[in-house]
């Protein structure tokens, strides 16, 4: 079925057929820092119906652990920490060969195969692109790395945290981490390797062992607060974090409600994001007269880059002039 077309690109339609991309086509695709979302195809479909369902993964972390590649680990400095991440490139190897071994019982994975395998940057409601690391991810570590906050002890949620840079920068300099992504094998393949390997590093600084009260949840904005709970009682986290996630308009409603729910009074959230977004619609302006139109969140822009495209750090705080 032919889905509306929404955007001049950078989405691909979840229910167009698998393509092959040719060789110069993915030679055109770049897939860590310095990338915009690009993605050559045109469409989108949102269905409400089809949305992941939220879930609180539980990891066993030996298995992880196990798993990890050492040829898939690169390195990057953020402030004074060095931290260890997993390449995309080789999670996209091991999807295709695991593809291969075992082709398609389930048409989501397919769906999620098929975005990474065709290197699509994603497809909406099926892979929303948390495989790759996004230049503003970088932007907010670093950004992070320059505040005076001690973050030791802060309870923080990372939401569409892909690699989960940022989120791991706070966990290392002792906050209690909460990792969130649409998709589960985000997770799987990469934030919780990245959390274990940055561990074992603090680990061998001074023996603590930091991380183990990391959590991480699956699913859609639209139905995490149903999830993000300790004993029945909803998390509030004093910092939230998200970059590169607010491309697409259409989630601004579900991701503003989950903000709202899930932020302590006095907590702040920092959002990286790119001014526009090519052709998706979405961006910091639109972002923050959303946010001003519905009057909870003071938002301001603390952070810019004005090389090339434009990037931006957002800080919102609830409007104390509406509490009660
Ligand atoms: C472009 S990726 C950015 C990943 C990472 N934060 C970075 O900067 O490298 C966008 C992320 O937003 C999240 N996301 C987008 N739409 C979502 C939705 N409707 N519900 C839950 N997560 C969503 C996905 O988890 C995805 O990993």
């Amino acid at each position: 079925m032919m889905a509306e077309f929404r955007f001049d690109f950078a989405v691909k339609d979840k229910n167009l057929e698998p393509e092959n991309t040719s060789e110069n086509a993915n030679d055109k695709l770049e897939h860590i820092f310095g990338t915009n979302l690009v993605v050559e195809k045109v469409a989108s479909s949102q269905k409400e119906d089809s949305v992941v369902k939220a879930q609180e993964l539980i990891v066993d972390l030996p298995a992880v652990e196990d798993k990890i590649n050492p040829d898939d680990i690169d390195v990057i400095s953020v402030g004074n920490v060095k931290i260890n991440y997993i390449n995309s490139t080789g999670i996209e190897a091991e999807v295709k060969i695991e593809h291969l071994e075992h082709h398609d019982e389930d048409n989501k994975t397919d769906h999620f195969v098929t975005a990474v395998s065709n290197h699509y940057d994603l497809i909406s409601g099926v892979y929303e692109g948390g495989l790759k690391v996004w230049e503003c991810c970088l932007d907010l570590a670093n950004y992070l790395a320059h505040e005076s906050t001690l973050w030791s002890k802060l309870d923080v949620l990372e939401l569409g945290c892909g690699a989960g840079i940022p989120g791991v920068y706070l966990m290392v300099k002792g906050a209690v981490v909460h990792f969130q992504d649409y998709n589960t094998e985000v997770l799987e393949r990469l934030t919780v390797p990245n959390v274990i390997m940055n561990q074992q590093v603090k680990k061998k600084d001074d023996e603590k062992k930091l991380g183990h009260t990391c959590r991480y949840f699956a699913g859609d904005w639209s139905d995490m607060t149903s999830v993000l709970m300790t004993n029945g009682i909803q998390n509030k986290y004093d910092v939230i974090l998200t970059s590169e996630t607010i491309y697409n308009v259409n989630y601004y409603d579900r991701l503003h409600t989950l903000l709202q729910a899930s932020l302590k009074p006095s907590g702040c959230v920092y959002v990286a994001a790119k001014t526009h977004y090519f052709g998706v619609g979405g961006g910091t302006r639109i972002f923050e007269d959303f946010v001003n139109k519905n009057g909870i969140f003071n938002i301001k822009s603390c952070w810019q880059n004005k090389d090339g495209l434009q990037r931006e750090i957002l800080k919102l705080e609830f409007n104390r002039s509406i509490e009660s």
